[in-house]
């Protein structure tokens, strides 16, 4: 009997998609960079299943074009590219790599929050520019962390880890959007989210990118936050309404951003980049050596768990199971 072929749309470091090879025929992505629908509705022809990445637009048109699809097994915690009404109805079992990278991504929202406050990112810039001319007391002053207000926005496993790390700071953390899986550490306060921004010094954002949360921090709610306060986004960009963003930090209405995601990746418009305010990363919260390789490994255990019967841990469709397993026998 010939093996059942998997698509696999990005590089991933480690050896999970190596041994994934001994059960299956894997196809890779050849190319490093996403693919675009048309070419993925073609590449997914004939597969059971896929690993896929962040961009990766599994639309209804890739879906639907491709009924013998069984298991999406997405090598990230958020899944906002996949149709997941369309996957429920086809019997397609959706997975993500929660719980995984939760550390990994706290502490690159921590680092940048602190870069952005100390502005270390503009100071290593003007030493490489060789600006430095020696020590001065008002130099490149920055803003303190110690003791200060964070807000939270979207308090499930990652949000709670940036909190942890916020405790170490005596921060006086409030949080809003709590997750499901929500157990409230009795470090934050619950509030709205009017009353976070216009308490907070930093403003962290942590929820998933849905229908409720695109836009979410516009115009109206960036007007609210104190000049003084940095914004820092790992969740997904268009949490952020982009233009009203660039806006508010041209006019100084809000002091500086912190951004490791954009509403348009890769394309970072040139008035952020130009601003020595805002930090720039590129979509890499989760990006440890470690993090990647056990994020490939847990994208891996979910599908051959999934295409041997067994519900893996991480099902984001979990009421698609009996559907499923109909499809599989
Ligand atoms: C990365 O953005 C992820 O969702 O894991």
């Amino acid at each position: 009997m010939s093996k059942a072929k998997i698509f696999v749309t990005a590089y991933h470091p480690g050896s999970a998609i190596d041994d994934l090879s001994r059960h299956y025929s894997v196809e890779k992505n050849a190319n490093a960079i996403g693919l675009n629908e048309a070419s993925l509705r073609e590449k997914l022809k004939d597969c059971q299943a896929i690993i896929s990445a962040v961009e990766d637009p599994i639309s209804k048109t890739v879906l639907m074009a491709n009924p013998q699809l069984k298991v999406i097994a997405q090598a990230a915690v958020g899944f906002d590219n996949i149709d997941i009404q369309t996957a429920t109805e086809l019997g397609i079992v959706v997975t993500n790599t929660a719980g995984v990278l939760t550390e990994t991504c706290a502490d690159l929202a921590f680092g940048l929050l602190l870069t952005c406050a100390r502005r270390i990112s503009e100071g290593d810039r003007f030493i490489r520019a060789h600006k430095w001319k020696g020590f001065t007391p008002d130099l490149m002053l920055g803003l303190d962390v110690f003791g200060k207000t964070l807000g939270i926005v979207g308090f499930g496993r990652i949000g709670q880890a940036v909190a942890r790390r916020a405790a170490g700071f005596s921060m006086n953390v409030l949080y809003t959007r709590s997750g499901s899986f929500n157990v409230a550490p009795g470090i934050a306060k619950q509030v709205s989210l009017a009353e976070l921004l216009s308490l907070s010094d930093y403003v962290s954002l942590h929820c998933p990118l849905s229908k409720e949360t695109i836009n979410l921090i516009g115009e109206k709610e960036l007007a609210m936050m104190k000049p003084t306060a940095c914004l820092i986004n790992t969740a997904r960009g268009k949490v952020v309404e982009q233009v009203a963003l660039v806006k508010a930090l041209k006019s100084g209405q809000l002091k500086a951003a912190a951004l490791d995601v954009f509403q348009d990746e890769p394309n970072v418009p040139d008035e952020l980049i130009s601003m020595e305010q805002v930090v720039l990363t590129p979509h890499i919260a989760s990006a440890s050596v470690e993090t990647r390789e056990a994020m490939a490994r847990c994208a891996v255990d979910n599908l051959l768990l999934a295409l041997s019967g067994k519900m893996p841990p991480h099902m984001v469709n979990p009421n698609v199971w009996d559907r499923f397993c109909q499809r599989i026998n």
